[in-house]
């Protein structure tokens, strides 16, 4: 059926600038690493690009290597813009990246201007579009001189294939050092999108201090432990879930006692909060006004439709705070 976008999808949604940017992001944004790809199912797909959008969701995060097989998220990306979102497209921020194995021979991945810039090239072929809106390095290439994996986000963007740089998965040092030589280039940093959630709490040493003095926003990825905080394995390892999944990153082993143990704990507080695990956990991630925006993954519309709902409820009390503080405490 034709897709009509809600009149209704910017009522509810926070959007937040990006750093010192005139870029906003919803404080809710959608990846598309897992549950994207040709094994897929690609309706599913679908109603989840369009349920999100209708709830104000304007950003979608992908990279080169995204889906089983590596590629092929864009690729269904590409498919549902063209067949749903083609009349949107200016109200959309696209996102991809480069610096995982994407082919064989030394051009394939890491950090040198050879990969990037092709890398770009093959995931606008394969979304069909003219830009992305923010091309990230996807890691550190420790190999590569610095210098070199920035001029080539400097590049794509002086090419207009890319309206904002990006950089992924960087240690806070290296971080600073990107913002300072992408600015002697005449190119602002946008943003890191870095790993944050309950389980996985670095980026609060130096990183996001960092980033706030470099006027560059933060994306919090896999805010949920890729499904740990969430109510998925209370009761086991679901068929369906990505644990369970040959193709999926989460491994059952990483589901252990210990980090049930917690997940237990924080469903009591969020029982008592009258929201789901999931909810808890990305309202835990926003509470830091350094975040611009949490990114979600999911499977279904209705995790989609639970996760939108903690806006209802997105603060906490100092005492909540403190109870989450001492259950996440070895
Ligand atoms: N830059 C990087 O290096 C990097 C790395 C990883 C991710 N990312 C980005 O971050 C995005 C999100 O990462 P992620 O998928 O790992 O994030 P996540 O949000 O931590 O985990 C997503 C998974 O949690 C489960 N889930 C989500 N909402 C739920 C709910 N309300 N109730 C129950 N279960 C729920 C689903 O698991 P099931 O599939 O089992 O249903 C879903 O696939 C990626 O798509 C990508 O864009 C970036």
């Amino acid at each position: 059926m034709h897709y009509i976008a809600s009149s209704k999808r910017y009522a509810a949604m926070p959007y937040n600038r990006c750093g010192r940017s005139g870029l906003l992001l919803p404080a809710l944004s959608l990846g598309l690493w897992h549950n994207f790809g040709e094994v897929d199912v690609f309706e599913n797909c679908r109603d989840i690009l369009r349920a999100a959008f209708d709830a104000g969701i304007t950003h979608f995060d992908l990279a080169n290597n995204y889906g089983t097989p590596p590629g092929s998220a864009e690729e269904t990306f590409g498919r549902i813009l063209k067949k749903d979102f083609s009349a949107y497209r200016d109200e959309m921020v696209i996102s991809t990246k480069a610096g995982y194995l994407m082919w064989p021979g030394p051009y394939g991945e890491w950090g040198s201007k050879k990969y990037l810039l092709a890398s770009l090239d093959q995931s606008l072929r394969r979304m069909k579009l003219d830009y992305v809106d923010i091309f990230y390095s996807h890691r550190l290439d420790p190999q590569t001189p610095l210098e070199e994996t920035l001029d080539a986000l400097a590049q794509a963007v002086r090419q207009g294939k890319a309206l904002y740089a990006g950089i992924s998965n960087y240690p806070a040092e290296e971080t600073q050092k990107a913002s300072k030589c992408l600015a002697k280039m005449g190119i602002h940093c946008l943003i890191h999108q870095a790993s944050y959630s309950m389980f996985n709490r670095w980026v609060e040493d130096r990183l996001l201090g960092i980033l706030e003095s470099e006027g560059m926003g933060c994306i919090a990825f896999s805010p949920l432990a890729q499904g740990l905080l969430t109510d998925r394995y209370l009761k086991g390892i679901p068929h369906d879930s990505r644990a369970a999944k040959p193709h999926g990153f989460l491994k059952i082993d990483d589901v252990s006692e210990q980090k049930l143990i917690r997940i237990r704990a924080l469903k009591a507080l969020a029982d008592r909060r009258g929201q789901s695990i999931a909810r808890m956990a990305l309202a835990w991630v926003l509470r830091d006004r350094r975040i611009t925006s949490v990114l979600v993954g999911v499977s279904r519309v209705e995790q989609l439709e639970d996760n939108l709902s903690m806006l209802a409820n997105p603060d906490f009390s100092k005492e909540e705070l403190l109870e989450i503080e001492d259950i996440l405490a070895d």
